[in-house]
């Protein structure tokens, strides 16, 4: 086993609890992992060299993933006998024909101060010069040393030298190269060039679309069902994560508009785009596998199969232009916790095969605070329960998890925010 750190995304708590469950479903054998501050993940674990780059671009939520080559207690300045250029040619640099290019990124709780940034830079500027005489170099200079994955996707520091990565815990450093970046072009692509995006609901991002299912699969499940489907953004991260889809939406218009995408998504990512988590995606993976249905009514028998679950966002409300006063905001509420239950009488009614169900509810930010679904003894009743991810005492410590253990998606601009629940049926 080898011992990796993953950088976290915007919502750590979520591409954590992610990570934990795509490790089960993938059977990639690992220890027990360990948190550092909001943003590292440290886990040993043993994967082969092709499935890594595999696993970053299955996880929605993480930023890159780093090997950790040393480890070791003092200061930022025992750096400069660790990091030789034999050490470094040999374990960190990807290749070293004739051009290598470099570039640090420091991850700490508590910021460097100055003199340490001061000597790693003067560090990284006097290696530069030793590199020099060798070889073509460039040193990636970045002034807090915080590559973003973008920078260090352009200037090739994974293929052709390397991002030095030192995660800092007081005394305490861990040292390692980036293995992989999250692929930015491609979560771009497919989030604006669909054909058919859909103005009227709001957007899901796809990272957070891969989040969801990632979150509620079980291993051996191997189809996942979105009954509001909506442009389909959940179904199309549902076929590049290797998976079987179906999807139905009350709204004709809007099956029509996942339709297209999903012929889309074929075309294009069976031609140019980089691989997800399956080589190919078939024709017949989108054929016969969306309706026009209403998700507290309908009746699909292909869907009601065990190897099915549910990955979903449902309808969310109206958009909203500004905060709302409390007692409007108490209305949606109550058509929402209408449409949800229905949902979920349905689901016992016709859909009893199906074991798990991944559902973002909304929140609905007020001039009184937040307001949240009130649903979830019902939901209980008809037999699903609610899965805890994390126990009791450290959820409540968690600044992104609900009062009532679910997980809190939100942008600083948003008037509703998500709420992320999987239920398991008993
Ligand atoms: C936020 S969008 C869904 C986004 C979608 N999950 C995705 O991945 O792109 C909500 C959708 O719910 C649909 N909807 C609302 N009520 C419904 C119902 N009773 N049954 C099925 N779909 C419904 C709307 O037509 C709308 O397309």
């Amino acid at each position: 086993m080898r011992k990796y750190a993953f950088v976290l995304g915007s919502h750590p708590l979520i591409s954590f609890l992610e990570i934990l469950n795509i490790l089960n479903v993938e059977k990639i054998p690992h220890e027990k992992p360990f948190r550092i501050g909001e943003e590292i993940l440290l886990i040993k674990m043993k994967i082969p060299e092709a499935k890594l780059k595999k696993l970053q671009n299955i996880l929605g939520g993480t930023i890159k993933i780093i090997e950790i080559m040393d480890e070791f207690s003092g200061t930022i300045f025992n750096l400069d006998k660790l990091l030789d250029e034999q050490h470094l040619t040999k374990d960190y640099f990807a290749q070293t024909d004739t051009k290598i290019n470099f570039g640090f990124s420091v991850y700490s709780q508590k910021s460097l101060v100055y003199a340490e940034i001061n000597w790693l830079r003067n560090f990284a500027f006097q290696l530069k010069r030793r590199l020099k005489t060798k070889y073509s170099v460039r040193y990636v200079d970045e002034k807090n040393f915080e590559l973003s994955s973008v920078m260090v996707a352009n200037n090739k520091l994974v293929e052709t030298g390397a991002e030095i990565i030192i995660i800092k815990q007081d005394k305490d450093f861990i040292v390692g190269r980036t293995r992989t970046v999250q692929d930015f072009r491609s979560y771009v692509q497919r989030d604006m060039e669909k054909p058919s995006p859909n103005p009227k609901s709001g957007m899901l991002p796809p990272k957070l679309a891969q989040m969801i299912i990632n979150l509620s699969r079980n291993a051996g499940q191997t189809q996942v069902f979105d009954p509001f489907c909506g442009s389909g953004v959940l179904l199309q991260e549902g076929l590049l994560l290797g998976l079987e889809i179906l999807g139905s939406d009350i709204d004709e218009e809007a099956v029509e508009a996942t339709q297209e995408n999903l012929k889309w998504l074929l075309k294009t990512f069976n031609t140019a785009a980089p691989k997800i988590g399956r080589d190919k995606i078939k024709a017949t993976s989108i054929q016969g596998r969306t309706r026009a249905a209403d998700a507290t009514r309908s009746r699909w028998q292909k869907a009601n199969q065990t190897n099915v679950f549910i990955a979903t966002e449902p309808y969310l409300g109206p958009p909203q232009r500004s905060i709302p006063l409390i007692h409007h905001a108490r209305k949606t509420a109550q058509d929402l916790e209408k449409l949800y239950l229905g949902f979920f009488e349905n689901l016992a009614k016709n859909y009893s095969k199906i074991k798990n169900v991944g559902i973002v509810f909304p929140v609905l930010k007020t001039n009184e605070g937040l307001l949240y679904l009130n649903i979830l003894d019902e939901v209980e009743k008809m037999g699903y329960k609610r899965r805890e991810f994390l126990p009791k005492e450290e959820a409540k410590k968690e600044a992104l998890s609900s009062p009532r253990g679910g997980l809190l998606y939100s942008r600083p601009d948003q008037y509703v925010l998500r709420e992320i629940f999987v239920f398991d049926k008993r």
